[in-house]
């Protein structure tokens, strides 16, 4: 076995055998795995729930359907998070396989950045959502009162059934949502963990006066989490037509690396 990356020719490309350490962790395997599955999940569930799904799930009678996917939304959002820690704290204690050394200086610039972007995605998506989770009052605040009582007054949302369809506890159905509103008790990650609000983001509308201004942030969040949510569809595009391009077009062997598959050095 080499110990160093063997430099690739016209003539040898697809054909040289990469060293054993050209492959990540098995934990960082693992968890490139999990996060990429999460991620998914969400963005399959969340352009469902509140996009082109929406007018189904947003039916009185569908509000079950609703509070499913919330609930493992916001819960498998909340897991990308975790991992995302343990990622982070796993590669500073360990160093990445190396690039094969013929790798063009652009096309480890664009891998650099589309990584760089990936974890910002993987952060920044699940802290969004978690934000707009938390941008509602505290419970037993004098702005949650105002709110629920401006609810009340503005009656039902359109659409919903005559006396207002109760809500599965700890579900939730849309709207309203989250502690402090007169709806649903706040919901619990994978229906376990009770989930803990943003306070500094929450305690904006603590007195009636900031109800408002924290009804307009939510949105706002909202409106970024769902801009997010696009932008990592067009990195994850870029990162899966990276590796796609090095695995068929170079022929390396970019999906052993991530564990799928072998080295041609380790085949029989
Ligand atoms: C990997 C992480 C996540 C991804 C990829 C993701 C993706 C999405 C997507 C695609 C949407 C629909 C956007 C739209 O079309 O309007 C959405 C909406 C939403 N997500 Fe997430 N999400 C993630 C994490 C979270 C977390 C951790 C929470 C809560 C703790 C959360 C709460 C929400 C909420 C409440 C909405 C509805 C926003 C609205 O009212 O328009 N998300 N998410």
């Amino acid at each position: 076995m080499t110990d160093t990356i063997p430099v690739s020719t016209r003539e040898t490309r697809g054909s040289f055998p990469l060293p054993r350490n050209a492959r990540y962790t098995r934990v960082a395997i693992w968890l490139h795995w999990a996060i990429a599955f999460f991620i998914l999940y969400n963005l399959v569930l969340g352009f469902f729930n509140w996009d082109f799904g929406a007018e189904f799930t947003h039916k009185p009678q569908n509000r079950w359907i609703y509070g499913l996917i919330l609930v493992s939304h916001m819960s498998a959002g909340i897991t990308v998070l975790a991992l995302t820690v343990l990622r982070i704290v796993w590669r500073l204690l360990h160093e990445p396989p190396a690039y094969p050394a013929h790798m063009k200086s652009w096309e480890r610039h664009t891998a650099h950045f589309a990584h760089f972007l990936l974890y910002a995605a993987m952060l920044l998506m699940p802290l969004t959502g978690w934000a707009i989770l938390s941008a509602h009052p505290p419970e037993g605040s004098a702005g949650a009162k105002a709110r629920a009582e401006a609810m009340a007054k503005a009656g039902p949302p359109p659409g919903a059934a005559p006396g207002g369809a109760p809500a599965a506890a700890g579900a939730g159905g849309p709207p309203p949502m989250g502690p402090g509103a007169k709806g649903p008790p706040a919901p619990k990650i994978w229906w376990i963990i009770p989930m803990p609000q943003i306070m500094p983001l929450a305690n904006i509308g603590k007195e009636p006066g900031g109800v408002e201004p924290l009804e307009t942030l939510h949105d706002e969040i909202a409106e970024w989490h769902g801009v997010g949510a696009w932008l990592t569809v067009l990195v994850l595009v870029l990162h899966i037509a990276g590796a796609l391009k090095h695995q068929i077009i170079d022929r390396e062997p970019q999906f052993a690396r991530m564990g799928i598959g072998r080295f041609p050095e380790e085949k029989e």
